[in-house]
């Protein structure tokens, strides 16, 4: 359910006994890292309680379309053009009518003409109203629009009588919903991302560090989700949370990092740690104390994570940062070409640039090509870096080798 990682869903629910189980169907669409916003029909409310939604999605619930309080937020226009799938569950047999001829008096219906985002129905009533030739009829020409039927299901029914008419499980629904999401340009790639700074311990209280804040391998491992791939991050010591859908494994000096990622299995390696360079010759066990006027401190090099990946796994697609203070072409491409990389994104730091912005900007070079993302929030930068390696991934020959 991959697909599910950052999406948009706008869930209706209709009036119906069903209702109850939306609640359910909320639970599992976050747990797999969809945003849930709810609509209710005023037949749902009488089934549900709006504040169950609310506790379950984490937003308010609306139901009526002249709500002045609710439009001078995000108002319904909005609504619509955020919804990146407009799943109704359960969807009434007047709700498939009312949808068939383009109603628009509620905010549900209104919601669904309004939304360019593909709409998916559960529907849910009794086997007879379903069997009706209205009802057959409506699905027939919402189904020729391209509106997708999640179901029903055959059986038992709350009314006691048995035939189709019954709403999918919760679960068949959220697999549903993940399965039109699945066709991400990454979907059943495997990706791992490192990303932060490493610690490399001087004594057991010191350590030599950097000033990676981790957002841009946490931007990107949330992209990676996002377009479909099955991430791990590996991450050092950052104060981030775990983007939704995503494996992390948490390290502290290059030599863990680099132990950590050999014990994944990946297609796609993003390197976006700013893994030390040097670690002290020896971590003393005791703390140093100050006696001396001055002490040396011998420090030995690291392996390079990137670079030993590279070189020992040929058929995993490789890409690089590189941040640099002067020449950026120069050394980025240098880089690409020593570490034996398929791409490198190059950023500018120090005076206020890279590590610890919010925003960034990034020329991305590969052998025979190159090009420029312009200044941008490091969650946009990632998605339009992503799109990229897509690109190039799919254009590698690497794909699918493992
Ligand atoms: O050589 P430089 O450190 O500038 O290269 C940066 C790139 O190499 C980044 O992608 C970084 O994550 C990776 N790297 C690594 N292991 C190291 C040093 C850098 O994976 N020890």
């Amino acid at each position: 359910m991959n697909g599910l990682v950052n999406r948009h869903i706008l869930l209706g629910v209709t009036g119906g006994i069903a209702a109850y189980k939306a609640a359910e169907l909320v639970r599992l669409l976050r747990r797999a890292g969809a945003e849930v916003r709810v609509v209710m029909t005023r037949g749902a409310t009488e089934f549900v309680t709006p504040l169950t939604f609310q506790a379950l999605s984490g937003h308010a619930v609306r139901s009526e379309l002249f709500d002045a309080v609710a439009e001078a937020g995000m108002d319904h226009i909005e609504l619509a053009r955020w919804a990146e799938l407009v799943l109704v569950a359960p969807a009434s047999a007047d709700f498939l009518a009312r949808l068939a001829v383009g109603r628009a008096d509620d905010l549900l219906a209104t919601l669904c003409l309004a939304s360019a985002a593909p709409i998916a129905l559960a529907p849910a009533m009794n086997q007879q109203m379903w069997q009706a030739p209205a009802t057959q009829e409506n699905v027939r020409r919402l189904t020729a629009r391209g509106i997708r039927l999640f179901g029903p299901g055959c059986g038992e029914q709350a009314c006691g009588e048995v035939g189709p008419g019954r709403m999918l499980e919760p679960a068949e629904l959220a697999r549903l919903a993940g399965e039109l999401f699945a066709s991400g340009p990454l979907s059943g790639v495997r990706a791992l991302v490192t990303a932060g700074p490493t610690r490399e311990a001087i004594d057991p209280v010191r350590f030599i560090g950097n000033r990676s804040s981790g957002k841009m391998g946490f931007a990107v491992a949330a992209a990676l989700a996002a377009a479909g791939a099955e991430v791990v991050l590996v991450a050092g010591p950052v104060a981030l949370p775990t983007p939704p859908g995503v494996r992390r494994v948490d390290v502290e000096s290059a030599a863990e990092m680099l132990a950590a990622v050999e014990q994944e299995q990946f297609e796609l390696l993003v390197a976006a740690a700013a893994v030390a360079d040097y670690r002290p010759a020896t971590a003393e066990h005791a703390k140093i104390k100050k006696e001396r006027a001055a002490i040396a401190l011998e420090l030995t090099r690291n392996p390079d994570i990137l670079a030993t990946i590279s070189a020992a796994r040929p058929a995993v697609f490789t890409v690089g940062f590189a941040a640099e203070t002067d020449e950026l072409e120069r050394y980025a491409r240098g880089k690409l070409a020593q570490k034996g990389l398929d791409m490198i994104a190059a950023n500018w730091v120090g005076a206020g640039r890279g590590f610890e912005a919010e925003s960034n900007a990034l020329q991305v070079f590969w052998a025979d090509g190159g090009t420029s993302l312009d200044e941008a929030p490091k969650s946009d930068l990632a998605r339009q870096l992503v799109a990229l390696v897509a690109g190039r991934y799919a254009a590698s020959g690497k794909k699918s080798k493992g």
